[in-house]
């Protein structure tokens, strides 16, 4: 079979880690590790020894240090993890990005009776009911076991069975956005959004499936998702009209009046499939329908993949100020199929690159640099070459979903995502929503973030005229001289991401490094001019 990464089993004593492992291990050709005996082999002693002698904590530092190594190894591997191995969160989310996290479980009481006749486990020492402290330790566990690509339950099928899921898993090589128990996966998955959307569907077991759309997406299911999501029993339909001049709380009660009238109750399902305003407005009646319903996103473009439907805002414009009524609300999936890109208007394509570029300056050196390669940026626009669109998705995709399981709420690092966005979001108002798409408003708002990092010394001058270069090349919009940049700044103001009055701007370092910097409007406009 082969692994291209690495997979992690983790997960409580007596779950079968090892068992699984192992099997994984063999059926994909791949070198086994268990993390526990390679630390007693260190050791030259059992980790009962070992925690008796030095205690939990010198236990975890060497543990700690064992794992390290492997994720600072490229060679794919199956490794058997001790149940705490993954506790740090640091070490969680490096493990979760270098390879593939899956958390094996099973009720207390089963895995009660699989240690009970095992008495070199440290940690149930001492306590009469295994049963209810292994549920102790599980509970304090949760929220950390949760952050995995999977959760699966050993109890209820065989090692090869659960083996053959997790190297089903690691051929979707899913991408994890870690937020405890509202953790879920972005699976990009080309050309097979049907098939994912529909397995992902039967594990979420919903009760009813809303499906939300916009009319012009509506034309493409049937050969894109076909029936899979169609035929379900008392499938309830929304179809929207198209674009941001409909993104508006009268499309949110569209919504929630065709949940209410079905009616669904709180184990219902709505599955958004479109662009970022189909996304942008389903998540938000998901968020509000019920007090709320869980949701499934399937993008529909480059903007929506890389961007709107990864990470939980959601939110309608309030006439001029975008974005201005929304909440946080993470779906449970996200299914991406690139190739539904392939359809796409130019423009609408072009834009998403924005946002592309965006996501590699701020942390993606490497993609940064592909883009610019000769003929690369071309390729892209104008031939859409599939290899290329799809690494591009998936390289976003990995960015932003790693800031977001750093920084869910916009309290520090996430701000950084606004690179562009400051300036770009006021040309797009200035432009009525209608002149400029949300994509070439940030490309000319990269240009601008571009000139004030310059001003400021932040920018290296070189760096400004190469990004405004790709940017070009991608046939994005980046006269900003010819833009109406000084009456535009009055809308500064409106920005939800304005403190007091200073506007935070983020600036380029280099590719792949940010920093944020407050302004006030008046030290802002003389750094736009030429
Ligand atoms: N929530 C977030 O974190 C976030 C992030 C970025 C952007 N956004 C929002 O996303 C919106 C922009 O998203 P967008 O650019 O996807 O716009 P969009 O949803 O309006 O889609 C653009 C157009 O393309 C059509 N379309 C969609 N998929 C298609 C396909 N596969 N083939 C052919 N046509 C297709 C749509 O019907 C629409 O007319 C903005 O409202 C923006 O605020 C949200």
């Amino acid at each position: 079979v082969g692994i291209a990464r690495s997979i992690y089993l983790s997960g409580m004593m007596g779950s079968g880690k090892s068992t699984v492992a192992r099997a994984v291990a063999e059926r994909a050709g791949a070198p086994f590790v268990d993390l526990d005996a390679e630390i007693e082999r260190g050791a030259g002693k059992p980790i009962r020894e070992l925690f008796a002698a030095e205690g939990e904590a010198a236990f975890r530092a060497r543990e700690a240090s064992a794992l390290s190594t492997l994720l600072a190894d490229a060679t794919p591997r199956v490794v058997a993890l001790g149940g705490g191995a993954l506790l740090h969160r640091a070490v969680r989310l490096r493990a979760l990005d270098h390879g593939i996290v899956v958390t094996l479980t099973a009720p207390a009481a089963e895995l009660a009776r699989r240690v009970a006749k095992d008495d070199g486990r440290p940690l149930l020492n001492g306590h009469g009911d295994r049963a209810a402290r292994l549920q102790e330790i599980w509970d304090a566990r949760a929220a950390g076991y949760a952050e995995a690509h999977a959760v699966l339950d050993a109890s209820r099928a065989s090692p090869d069975e659960l083996a053959a899921e997790v190297l089903r898993l690691a051929a979707i090589d899913p991408i994890a956005v870690a937020l405890g128990e509202r953790s879920y996966t972005v699976d990009v998955v080309p050309g097979a959004a049907g098939e994912h959307l529909a397995r992902a569907l039967d594990r979420l077991a919903p009760s009813r499936i809303a499906l939300v759309t916009d009319e012009t997406v509506d034309r493409l299911l049937p050969e894109r998702i076909g029936a899979p999501a169609a035929a379900r029993a008392g499938l309830v339909r929304v179809v929207l009209p198209p674009g941001e001049k409909h993104k508006t709380l009268a499309a949110v009660e569209r919504i929630l009046i065709a949940l209410v009238d079905a009616p669904v109750d709180r184990g219902a399902v709505v599955v958004a499939v479109g662009g970022g305003v189909v996304s942008d407005i389903t998540g938000l009646a998901a968020a509000l329908a019920l007090r709320g319903l869980r949701w499934v996103a399937v993008p529909t473009t480059v903007l929506s993949m890389v961007d709107a439907s990864v990470g939980g805002k959601t939110a309608v414009d309030l006439g001029a100020a975008k974005n201005a009524v929304g909440a946080f609300h993470q779906p449970s999936r996200v299914i991406v199929d690139p190739s539904f890109s392939a359809t796409e208007s130019d423009r609408a394509f072009r834009s998403g690159l924005a946002e592309v570029v965006k996501t590699a300056l701020i942390g993606d050196g490497s993609l940064y640099e592909d883009l610019r390669a000769p003929g690369r940026a071309e390729a892209l626009v104008r031939d859409r070459e599939p290899d290329l669109v799809h690494r591009a998705i998936r390289s976003s995709i990995r960015v932003k979903a790693g800031v977001v399981s750093r920084d869910e709420r916009e309290l520090g690092e996430r701000a950084h995502l606004n690179l562009g966005h400051t300036i770009g979001h006021a040309l797009e108002a200035e432009g009525g929503f209608e002149r400029l798409t949300h994509g070439e408003a940030v490309a000319l708002g990269l240009v601008a973030a571009l000139r004030i990092g310059v001003g400021l010394g932040v920018t290296p001058p070189a760096l400004a005229a190469e990004v405004t270069d790709l940017l070009a090349r991608l046939a994005l919009p980046v006269d900003l001289d010819a833009e109406p940049v000084e009456k535009a700044l009055r809308w500064v103001g409106y920005d939800k991401k304005r403190q007091g009055g200073a506007i935070r701007l983020v600036l380029v370092r280099g590719p792949g490094a940010v920093e944020v910097r407050k302004l006030s409007a008046g030290e802002l406009a003389p750094l736009l001019k030429a």
